[in-house]
């Protein structure tokens, strides 16, 4: 059984989705969640699925071992959701091919610094994209430019607002972003 540990920033849907996925397979558990936003509401629905939710800051995630060496305690595989920094090198050395990212949008377009949740979804409206998706990648130290897992598609209509975009690429992360971690783990099952 491995371990999931994911590090959220905001709502927090994802993580709540792919804490209740893993409850109910063998291959593994979500065994905490990691959060750099006091105020988030992933916190509340870490709480309601009585998982282990802990804050942590710039200085400890980015300058200490802190964040490092309980990862090295407590995970075979990071899953960023919706989490918005970037992550050391350090980090991303001790964990090769075992941290997997969830963007909005299909890389490469639509990717890189700033480009997250709504500002991803407004830039598609104004480009008049005609579709969008998610891409579901391999996390490296350049935003969005790790190897590409899976993607998935949705078409647009002219007149989705972003808002509706949103819900539309909700639906896709919802449906793919779980089953897609577990084929990862099981196809590298060491
Ligand atoms: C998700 O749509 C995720 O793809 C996106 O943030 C949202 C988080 O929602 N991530 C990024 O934009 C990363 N660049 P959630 O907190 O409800 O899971």
């Amino acid at each position: 059984m491995k371990r999931i540990v994911i590090f959220a920033s905001g709502s927090g849907s994802n993580a709540e989705n792919i804490i209740k996925f893993f409850n109910h397979t063998k291959t593994a558990k979500v065994t905490n969640v990691l959060c750099n936003n006091e105020h988030a509401k992933v916190f509340e629905r870490c709480k309601k699925l009585e998982i282990n939710c802990l804050y942590f800051n710039k200085t400890e995630f980015s300058s200490t071992d802190v964040i490092l060496n309980r990862l090295k305690k407590e995970a075979d595989y990071i899953i960023l959701a919706g989490f918005l920094w970037k992550i050391p090198q350090r980090i991303i050395d001790a964990f090769p091919n075992k941290i997997i990212n969830i963007h909005p949008a299909l890389l490469p377009k639509y990717g890189g610094k700033g480009m997250y949740g709504m500002n991803v979804h407004k830039a598609v409206k104004e480009n008049k994209e005609t579709e969008t998706g998610i891409t579901i990648h391999f996390v490296n130290a350049n935003y969005d430019e790790g190897a590409i897992i899976f993607q998935a598609k949705t078409t647009l209509l002219s007149v989705d607002s972003p808002e509706i975009i949103a819900e539309k690429i909700h639906f896709l992360e919802q449906k793919h972003f779980p089953k897609v971690i577990e084929e990862v783990i099981l196809n590298k099952n060491e």
